[in-house]
């Protein structure tokens, strides 16, 4: 065999990086076709995280089936995205349905109501959420509960009454709106803390269980993003909490992070943790080193109390 020279080498390599370059500008210009003309349920579609979803996912071609509790705000929504315009992409005007996660019968009604929209459903992003602000000795268990119901057993109860019609396609991608809070638990946050690891756990089993049949599922893990989330936050008795807390308002820009889970689905991750370092270094802290993590909430939560009394 003739032995490859000095000079042969370099046009051989650059050959070779030339045709990697071609093959991921082809992979990224499908990337990019993947979610024309598909059918996409957002929850929480009429603010925040959902309502950026829905301007991305309409952007990218989707059939976009809007998800909340107040049909007008909704409707705004979709006034909106049918403005926008874009000569290159096909874009629909989006439906909606309208019910509320905490009432388990209405969601298996929805969930009739959003597959008779198209037939069938490509991609369910649980996104809608409520959070919650309080101290647990101050804190009704029917609060702890209707946490759970809005943020853990509604996204179930939708996920597993979309779930048949998937499995009978073989296919459908399923993301679970989650939160760094999913991961590690803060002080005076238990019930959200709560809801989301119980996100993180469900959607991590459904991700096992439903490989088999050519399904996906996504879990996406944000630190704080710039929304009315904290403003809507229920306390301990069940009032709104009403303020617009500071790390709130300086977190992500919604549309960062609407991004971030357009290219979850379009890359098929699995698990995405959107923090900084700090949010970041705890979570590997609570895994690795669990003392130095709970000195850490202790002292974090002496010092909120503290800050509360004076
Ligand atoms: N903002 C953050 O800092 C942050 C950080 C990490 C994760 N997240 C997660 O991101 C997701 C979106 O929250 P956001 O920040 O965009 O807050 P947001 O602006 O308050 O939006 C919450 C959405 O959820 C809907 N919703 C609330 N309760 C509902 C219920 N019972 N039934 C149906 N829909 C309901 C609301 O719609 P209607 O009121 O119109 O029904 C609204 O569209 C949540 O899962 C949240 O946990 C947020």
């Amino acid at each position: 065999m003739e032995r490859l020279t000095g000079a042969g080498v370099g046009p051989l390599a650059v050959g070779a990086v030339g045709l990697l370059i071609l093959l991921r500008l082809i992979q990224r210009a499908r990337g990019k076709q993947i979610l024309q003309d598909k059918v996409v349920v957002i929850t929480g579609a009429s603010s925040g995280l959902g309502k950026e979803c829905a301007r991305v996912f309409h952007a990218a071609g989707a059939r976009l089936i809007l998800c909340g509790r107040d049909q007008k705000r909704l409707q705004e929504v979709v006034q909106e995205l049918r403005a926008v315009t874009d000569g290159q992409r096909k874009t629909y005007t989006p439906c909606t349905v309208t019910f509320d996660l905490s009432d388990t019968d209405t969601v298996a009604r929805a969930a009739v109501e959003i597959l008779k929209c198209h037939g069938h459903v490509d991609v369910l992003i649980n996104n809608a959420g409520i959070s919650y602000r309080g101290n647990i000795l101050d804190t009704h268990v029917s609060v702890q509960r209707d946490v759970m119901e809005t943020n853990y057993f509604g996204p179930v109860a939708l996920t597993q009454a979309i779930l048949p019609s998937m499995v009978e396609r073989g296919s459908g991608h399923i993301v679970a709106i989650s939160s760094v809070q999913g991961k590690i638990a803060i002080p005076y946050r238990s019930a959200y803390a709560a809801s989301k690891h119980a996100t993180q756990a469900y959607f991590d089993c459904l991700r096992a269980e439903v490989e088999r049949f050519g399904l996906q599922v996504s879990i996406i893990s944000p630190g704080y993003i710039r929304t009315n989330l904290s403003v809507n936050a229920v306390t301990g008795d069940g009032s709104k909490y009403g303020v617009m807390d500071k790390t709130t308002a300086s977190g992500r820009e919604p549309t960062e992070v609407a991004h971030a889970v357009l290219k979850a689905v379009r890359h098929r991750q699995k698990d995405v943790l959107l923090a900084g370092p700090l949010p970041t270094l705890a979570v590997y802290l609570r895994t690795l080193w669990p003392a130095a993590y709970f000195r850490v909430m202790a002292s974090r939560a002496k010092k909120e109390q503290r800050i509360k009394e004076q």
